[in-house]
This record gives C-alpha cells, sequence and structure tokens, in this order.
C-alpha cells in the first residue's frame, strides 16, 4: 500500500532515501569517540584476527560488487591478501583454504543458496567464516563463526539499494578493524577514515537532494537500446553494479567495464550517441587514477559516445567532455562508491518506471535466490 511505502511510488524509491540512515544505524555503536573501531559482536578474538594471512569475500550479484569495492578497501588498510569471488564458481574450484583463511560472505538476505554452500565448503575446509548480514537469525550467519550485521532494516524492492550501501560500510569498519588490531602502518588512517564516515550521512542527504537532474536525464535515456558504464579501481564495481540494476529493473542492455580495458575490446561497442555513464574519482585521490579516466572519457566521446559524467563538486577537468554532468560531494576515493552508487539507483529506478516496468517487482527475479 502507499502507506507502507512511506509515500513513494516505489519501495525502492523508500530505500534509496532512507540509505542516510540505514548508514548511521550501520555506524552506531561500532565507533569510538577515539575513533577506534569496537566490534565486540563479532565474536573472533584479536590472536584470531591476527592469525588470518588470507581473505576471501564470497558474494552474488550486488552482494559481490561490496566484495569488490572491500578488496580494495581491505587490502590497502590491511596488506592482508584479499580475494573476491562469485559464490557460485567458489567452491567448484577447489580453492586453497585452512584456518589461517578468514572467508567473508555477504549476503542481505543471509538466505542466498550459492552463498550458504560456499560457506559451508569454507568449514568444511576449517576457514574462520563470518558473515556480513541484514537479516537476524537467518541462515549464513547461524550457521558463520562469526557475524556482523548491517542495520539497513527490511529492503523490500527486488533491487538492492541500502543493502548495499551498508554492506560497504561494514566492510569497511571489518577493514579499519583488522588493520587496528594488527597495527600495521596503516593503521595511522583509521582515524581521519572514521571521521569521513561519520559525515556520511550528512552527504547522502545533500546529494539525494539534487537527484531531479537525474530523474530527468533518466526520461531522456528511457529509449536507448544500451548503456555502458566506465570505471576505475573502486569505480570499476560501481560501473558494475549501475549495469546490473540497469539490466534487471529497465530489461536494457547494459554493461559495467574496467575503463583501462576498453580499448582492448568494448570500445568498438561505441556508436554515434551510445550512452556512456563515467564514474569519476576525487581528483585529490590516488596518484594518476583521475588523470587516466578523464582520458577515457575522452576515448569514447572522441568515437560519437554521449558522456553521463559522474564527478565530485569542482571537478573541472571532466567539464569539457561531459555532456551531462551529475556532480556529487567530496568524497575520499575509497569510500566514494558510497555516494557514487546513488545516482545510478535513481537512473535505472526512474528509466524502469519511464518504461512502464514494475520497479519493485521485475520479471524472473526474486528478493531472496534459494535454488542454487
Ligand atoms: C540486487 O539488486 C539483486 N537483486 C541481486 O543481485 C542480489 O544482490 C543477490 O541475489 C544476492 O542477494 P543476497 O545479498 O541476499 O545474498
Amino acid at each position: 500500500s502507499a502507506a507502507e511505502k512511506g509515500g513513494y511510488d516505489y519501495f525502492m524509491l523508500k530505500e534509496i532515501a532512507e540509505q542516510p540512515q540505514a548508514i548511521a544505524e550501520t555506524l552506531l555503536g561500532r565507533l569510538t569517540e577515539q575513533g577506534e573501531i569496537r566490534l565486540d559482536e563479532v565474536r573472533l578474538t584479536d590472536q584470531d584476527l591476527r592469525d588470518v594471512d588470507k581473505i576471501f569475500i564470497v558474494a552474488c550479484g550486488t552482494s559481490f560488487h561490496t566484495g569488490m569495492v572491500a578488496k580494495y578497501a581491505i587490502e590497502h588498510w590491511t596488506r592482508i591478501p584479499c580475494e573476491v569471488e562469485l559464490a557460485s564458481e567458489f567452491r567448484y574450484r577447489d580453492p586453497v583454504l585452512d584456518r589461517s583463511t578468514l572467508v567473508v560472505t555477504i549476503s542481505q538476505s543471509g538466505e542466498t543458496m550459492d552463498t550458504l554452500m560456499a560457506l559451508r565448503h569454507a568449514k568444511d575446509q576449517k576457514a574462520r567464516v563470518l558473515a556480513i548480514c541484514n537479516t537476524n537469525g537467518s541462515t549464513i550467519p547461524r550457521e558463520s563463526d562469526a557475524v556482523l550485521y548491517t542495520h539497513g532494516g527490511p529492503e523490500i524492492a527486488v533491487a538492492s539499494t541500502k543493502a548495499f550501501l551498508t554492506q560497504l560500510v561494514a566492510c569497511y569498519l571489518i577493514g579499519l578493524h583488522l588493520a587496528q588490531v594488527r597495527g600495521i602502518k596503516y593503521a595511522d588512517e583509521v582515524g581521519a577514515v572514521v571521521a569521513q564516515l561519520q559525515e556520511m550521512p550528512d552527504k547522502l542527504r545533500t546529494l539525494l537532494d539534487r537527484m531531479g537532474p537525474v530523474r530527468e536525464l533518466a526520461r531522456d535515456l528511457a529509449s536507448s537500446n544500451t548503456v555502458l558504464f566506465i570505471g576505475r579501481h573502486v569505480g570499476y564495481p560501481v560501473a558494475l553494479e549501475g549495469a546490473l540494476k540497469l539490466k534487471e529493473l529497465a530489461y536494457m542492455h547494459a554493461e559495467g567495464f574496467a575503463a583501462g580495458e576498453l580499448k582492448h575490446g568494448p570500445i568498438a561497442l561505441i556508436d554515434q550517441g551510445t550512452p556512456v555513464v563515467c564514474v569519476v574519482p576525487s581528483p585529490a585521490g590516488r596518484g594518476m587514477l583521475h588523470d587516466k579516466i578523464v582520458s577515457n572519457i575522452q576515448e569514447v566521446r572522441a568515437r560519437g559516445a554521449r558522456t553521463i559524467v559522474i564527478a565530485e563538486d569542482g571537478d573541472e577537468a571532466v567539464l569539457p567532455y561531459a555532456d551531462h554532468l551529475i556532480s556529487v560531494p567530496r568524497t575520499p576515493t575509497l569510500l566514494a562508491p558510497l555516494v557514487t552508487t546513488v545516482p545510478l539507483q535513481v537512473l535505472a529506478c526512474e528509466i524502469a518506471a519511464a518504461r512502464g516496468h514494475d520497479v519493485d517487482q521485475p520479471r524472473n527475479l526474486a528478493k531472496s535466490v534459494t535454488v542454487e
């Protein structure tokens, strides 16, 4: 009913709007004023965490995209090798696991069969298993050694939105906590990142207030046959997520690419007017990342693409190459997916609505996939 949707046309729009609160709830009680991470609920001792010499993240769909972002953050902060793998592939290739391996599953529902089977396989191999989950008492956390719940509240729309953002926050907390416990070099960064995480709910409120032009753009793109998404570093999983949302809701051909891979093949897809969404990292961020994607944007535009550029406030370098500019609040590189994903959620939702589809219940899909 309309009341359940809190005045929004779709649960998805309601859940997109709930993201600032969902993030605040997921941070609540887990940060100290001294800038430390407290994850007492995760029943792994500090010694257990010091013994970890390899991390595998396993998940499906949007939760897998969370894992891809998490890999960049966790490896950077902890220097522990971290792999991310689709749950449906993981156990079939005989991964190398032992007592010092930490396997992190990410699942909104906690009932995804592929992820559950991967978790059981990891346990059989004596790995320690930690679940990131949004659903209290569901099967995956029940069977895990430890759990970190995301406090996103129930997610009704089939397309995952607030679960994704809160999963990212949970992964950041785990990475920072591991860095702290192990006392490695990047432990110095923890305090600063904690402060940045605390600013996220406000940043997201600012961002959500600016979605008018994205809705207009959506109406414009609704008749496209295809939309491509490009990104680098953590912008790459964001590009994949933007494309997944569009496929599942708008039934439109959409694909995400690592921007550096374009020249190895996909650039041949670009034709006059092909929409290409470009996820741009902060110019203040790591090394050459920003310059590299600016040249990728130039390359696609030179071949006729219509560019939709998601860039940080005040990023002037992208202006000459952006047919449409979507500005997002300034955010450090590793945390940027928390903001850059939001316009892509809105875009997919509005394109699907403009095409007359049932946004909350897309065809052929179920909210939790309980078959392998
Ligand atoms: C997201 O929009 C999808 N509907 C889907 O990819 C989902 O993320 C995936 O099935 C995993 O679900 P889970 O997080 O509940 O395990």
